[in-house]
């Protein structure tokens, strides 16, 4: 049975499942060249259906990762907090104020959208919630039986944080905490205010830049605008800071009499942006360390599962995994939207149509491949002279030439599932070189000084290059790299003393693993 599971309001991706294993998975944007893409994921689901040499036809059910009837909580709020902001009012007019509506309007003809471009199909549709796909599309593919799973982002339908528990083939729903409260319009609106684009990927860049500051207005963001209570809920205070109001720079007195005006793209930025990036990323991690510890207490489990955009947070990953009390953890690569596409067609497979899980996601590599005669056939076309070497000289010789300083793109297999680069589309760089950094980030990657490059290595030498155990084949989690290593590999240190890596085990990519020995 193929099921097909879609997202399509931003990180718009598709994926296909047959008998509940994932036959392919990829993001609309990889073939559109267009970061963040929002609409309907045509390529990626003409690509999904290729891979498994089928049509349309061949699939019995298609499922969504939205309600789209829920939308009255969700515009409450955002009236509530444009009663604060005229500014608001106009830029909205002037878009066309149904823009929002329109949107979700557009998700119930989404069964149409398949069938005029993939032909007549009597799958069934399914609308399913966004939060409960997020959740899904962890727990069903970890290696877990049962698990506590945590879900958070800026939000779904209304919900902004999920707490659920996972037991075999089915998720039971515990709390859930709505808008305005999300840690993900928080930590949007601060990247706003630091001059960088929110939800268009750049709030890694806040997370990045916290590292260089101190938490000097830690105070201010816990009892103003970010605060916990005892019951493992906590307040986003919209009217200190509001992503509404953020989006058109236009920031309530409060906050500019407490930090200044906001950063305007391409101004400077200074130790002051340093330590508010770091205030609010440290007032993130606390809150998000007190709802772990609250649901570890209402399950009793010893293993979690993450998902949301939330779950992107590395630094903030890597306190969970070190100081709550949860044993195990899990968190697939594609952790926001994207990953919903997943986490709906699981849903369908397992907790509507009640199917048993046999199925473990250890690695990222689920979109396109190309032929050697592919790769030929586009070189010939760039004129780009190439040669062909067989594994046992070709690895050997790019482990010299990575030693001697020069810069591999990697372009091997299927392309990873999820933003990062995880040894299919990668540059390879050799991290004992200090400069590695400033050279990739600007010469190749062209993106700021600040963001730090990630250590690929075998899982085995965890312990010795960051002092304890540590398991993370996905990127997902900053770790204090031991003492001795910091000045070993540079390039791959952070300026905490910090490094997110991806291990290894010998079974995953060999080829590679191969390169890395
Ligand atoms: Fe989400």
């Amino acid at each position: 049975m193929y099921i097909l599971g879609l997202t399509t309001l931003g990180d718009s991706a598709a994926t296909l499942i047959k008998n509940g294993e994932i036959v392919a998975a990829a993001e609309e944007e990889r073939f559109l060249r267009k970061k963040h893409y929002v609409g309907f994921p045509y390529k990626a689901v003409e690509y999904c259906l290729s891979e498994a040499g089928i049509t349309l036809n061949d699939v019995e059910h298609v499922g969504l990762y939205w309600k789209p009837w829920i939308i009255g909580h969700k515009i409450m709020i955002a009236l509530q907090s444009g009663l604060i902001s005229r500014k608001m009012f106009q830029a909205r007019a002037k878009r066309g104020s149904h823009q929002l509506h329109e949107k979700f309007l557009t998700m119930f003809r989404h069964p149409k959208h398949l069938r005029e471009r993939f032909g007549e199909s009597d799958f069934k549709f399914h609308f399913l919630e966004h939060h409960q796909c997020h959740a899904a599309s962890a727990f069903f593919v970890s290696p877990f039986e049962r698990s506590a799973i945590l879900t958070w982002d800026g939000t779904g339908e209304d919900t902004t944080t999920l707490f659920s528990k996972g037991l075999d083939n089915k998720i039971k729903v515990l709390k859930r905490i709505k808008l305005p409260h999300s840690l993900g319009q928080f930590y949007s609106a601060v990247t706003n205010y630091l001059g960088f684009d929110m939800f268009g990927g750049d709030e890694w860049k806040v997370m990045g830049l916290a590292a260089y500051g101190k938490p000097e207005y830690y105070d201010f963001f816990a009892k103003r605008v970010l605060s916990t209570n005892g019951n493992g809920d906590f307040r986003y205070n919209i009217k200190v800071l509001d992503h509404h109001l953020a989006l058109h720079y236009e920031f309530p007195e409060e906050i500019v009499k407490t930090l200044g005006p906001g950063r305007k793209k391409g101004e400077e930025l200074t130790e002051h942006h340093w330590n508010i990036a770091s205030s609010a990323q440290r007032v993130l991690e606390d809150t998000a360390i007190h709802l772990v510890k609250h649901i570890k207490e209402i399950t009793g489990e010893e293993n979690l599962c993450m998902a949301g955009g939330v779950a992107f947070n590395s630094v903030m990953n890597g306190r969970i995994f070190h100081e709550t009390p949860f044993k195990n953890f899990y968190v697939q690569p594609a952790a926001g939207d994207a990953g919903c596409s997943l986490g709906a067609a699981l849903m369908i497979w397992h907790q509507q149509l009640g199917n048993p899980r046999k199925f473990v996601m250890n690695h990222s590599y689920w979109g396109p491949k190309f032929s050697n005669g592919e790769c030929r056939k586009a070189l010939d076309e760039a004129g780009l002279k190439y040669e062909t070497l067989p594994d046992e000289e070709l690895l050997p010789r790019l482990a010299k030439m990575i030693a001697d300083g020069a810069i591999i793109g990697w372009f091997q297999g299927r392309m990873e599932w999820g933003p990062r680069a995880l040894g299919a589309r990668s540059f390879l760089a050799d991290p004992r070189r200090a400069d590695m950094r400033s050279v990739l980030n600007d010469k190749v990657k062209l993106r700021e000084w600040f963001r730090p490059l990630a250590p690929s290595m075998l899982e085995e030498y965890g312990s010795e290059v960051f002092g304890k155990e540590h398991h993370d084949p996905f990127m997902i989690t900053v770790i204090e790299v031991a003492e001795e290593y910091k000045s070993k590999i540079p390039a791959v240190v952070h300026v905490d003393g910090s490094a997110r890596p991806q291990m290894f085990r010998t079974d995953v990519n060999p080829r590679y693993v191969n390169l890395i020995n």
